[in-house]
């Protein structure tokens, strides 16, 4: 099984479109394995917990449980409309979630791999995280990103993480594989090399903070926000410390994939939770891949509620259609690297890539069919190097395709899929069918043109399942091949359409985007 997570969401606050992306690319990496003829289990969700919900809730005068049951559904409700199917849903205030955290707790104290000790120094309340000398800046201050920081002494419980850090300091040097793309690994192993004496603070006293799940062995103390929320990829399909479901068994096959935003790389993902898997037993090869993505930035600025520069996608969804949004997300950003917010490059990237050149083939290609063969789609006559160079572009693109989408990078995977569609409207204008139904006696080459083209509507809208999904069914129901949605990659071979096969009139399944019209509507 092919198990992937993405990071759940906080709940305190509205969703962007840096997390929209995420889920966006994880949807499409699940899809992408179901083509691939994989069995694939998509596990996202939101995490609920933390001083800041509870400082929130506070504010808009509701209770901590109330306000994140809102906010959860508002998230929710936006992976569905923007088309993202997760197979399983983690929302930390389940009671799975809780039974599963608390075991766990239970086991490592029994373990004596948690203990109690007082601690005296800086707190940053936004980060909800203790702060040392080597959080502080240049200036020998602790940055703008920590928020108010303020001196505690108090006592907590600390699990004893650097116990594990030769372990995973060994097994990082080793691995070339865990943290995708690779050259996100020398971060992490200088983070560890200048922090192997740090154990994890994994409690707040109730004092200071209620909404938590509360120790098993103390009833003054909640659990610290990241130890429970990173346990969720865990505690909701079947682990528990003594024994696990078989359902765990059957998802957890070997390494799973959680994908996850540079800035949780370190600590938490990298170091927090790997070393909390291997104190719970889990065996090096079950080790998860660690699928690092950049940032969608504005104006090359990190995207914030407070800076103002943030952008909903369910507006934009609204406004340029679920096709641009999800297309524009996956297309104009490499898989690791940053990139920049450009409305206008979305809408370029829709009408050049989609309404021009692939609606254009299918419209052209389909149509053409319709009016000069009656819709009858058939092989013809003698292959000419004209056809044999288009089934040949084809090959490759599929197979740059492929190798892209391995790889988690979906734009160039993009990148190679245009190419063909490229190739089939340039191939268009050079066999001009048009002129080909002008004489009888082209019958026969008129009939090859359209086959090739229809062929290749056919490929394009299996290829480009994954990521438009909705507009690629709309696609395979244009050849009118119902087989089409069931097509595993492997499975396409050049004959997808059968001699004497009949389409009926397409209609456009890209419409342009028309920015004047948008604006006039306000
Ligand atoms: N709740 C934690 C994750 C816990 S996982 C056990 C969290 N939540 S978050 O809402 O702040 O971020 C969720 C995901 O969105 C993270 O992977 C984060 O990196 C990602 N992104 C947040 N802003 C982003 C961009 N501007 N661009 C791309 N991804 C962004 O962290």
């Amino acid at each position: 099984m092919f198990f992937l997570t993405t990071a759940i969401d906080y709940t305190n606050g509205s969703p962007h479109i840096g997390h929209a992306y995420e889920k966006v690319l994880a949807d499409v990496i699940t899809r992408y394995r179901r083509l691939s003829g994989e069995e694939v289990y998509f596990l996202t969700g939101a995490d609920q917990y933390g001083q800041k919900v509870q400082q929130t809730a506070e504010k808009e005068g509701v209770s901590p449980a109330e306000y994140v049951k809102t906010v959860t559904a508002r998230w929710s409700a936006l992976w569905k409309k923007i088309g993202v199917e997760y197979d399983g849903w983690a929302e930390t205030t389940d009671t799975r979630h809780i039974t599963c955290v608390q075991s766990i707790l239970a086991d490592l104290y029994a373990k004596d791999q948690i203990y109690k000790k007082n601690y005296k120094g800086f707190y940053s309340v936004r980060q909800e995280q203790f702060l040392t000398e080597k959080d502080k800046n240049d200036a020998g201050e602790f940055g703008a990103e920590w928020g108010e920081v303020t001196e505690i002494e108090e006592e907590n419980y600390y699990f004893k993480l650097s116990d594990y850090t030769p372990w995973l300091r060994d097994f990082l040097e080793k691995s070339d594989d865990t943290i995708l793309p690779a050259f996100r690994k020398s971060e992490l192993i200088n983070a560890l090399e200048k922090n192997t004496e740090a154990d994890l603070c994994i409690s707040r006293p109730k004092e200071r903070l209620t909404w938590g799940i509360e120790l098993p062995f103390d009833k003054d103390f909640v659990t610290y926000v990241w130890f429970d929320a990173l346990i969720n990829y865990i505690s909701f399909i079947g682990f528990t410390p003594d024994d696990t479901l078989p359902e765990f068994d059957a998802i957890w096959t070997d390494r799973p994939i959680h994908i996850i935003g540079k800035d949780i790389l370190v600590p938490a993902h990298g170091i927090y939770w790997l070393a909390m898997l291997h104190a719970l037993g889990f065996a090096d090869e079950k080790m998860p891949q660690l699928l690092v993505h950049g940032f969608w930035n504005s104006s090359g600025e990190k995207m914030s509620k407070s800076l103002g520069n943030t952008l909903d996608p369910s507006e934009l969804a609204d406004t340029f259609g679920v096709d641009a949004l999800r297309y524009y997300l996956v297309r104009d950003i490499h898989t690791g690297k940053d990139a920049n917010v450009n409305i206008e490059r979305l809408v370029m990237l829709y009408n050049t890539e989609l309404a021009n050149e692939l609606g254009n083939l299918c419209n052209r290609a389909l149509n053409m069919s319709v009016r000069f063969t009656n819709g009858i789609i058939s092989p013809g006559g003698p292959l000419t190097p004209d056809d044999t160079a288009l089934q040949q572009s084809l090959i490759d693109s599929t197979a740059a395709y492929r190798k892209a989408m391995d790889n988690h990078e979906v734009s160039m995977g993009l990148e190679a899929l245009n190419r063909h569609i490229v190739h089939c409207n340039q191939y268009t204008d050079r066999m001009k069918p048009w002129e080909l139904n002008k004489n009888l006696e082209n019958k026969e080459r008129l009939a090859t043109v359209l086959y090739h083209l229809a062929e290749s509507v056919a490929h394009c809208s299996v290829l480009l399942s994954p990521i438009l999904p909705e507009a690629a069914a709309k696609l395979a129901d244009q050849v009118k091949l119902p087989s089409l949605t069931d097509l595993k990659l492997d499975d396409l071979k050049w004959g997808l359409i059968p001699e004497g096969h009949e389409i009926e009139k397409p209609s456009p399944v890209f419409p342009r985007i028309d920015v004047k019209a948008i604006e006039a509507e306000g």
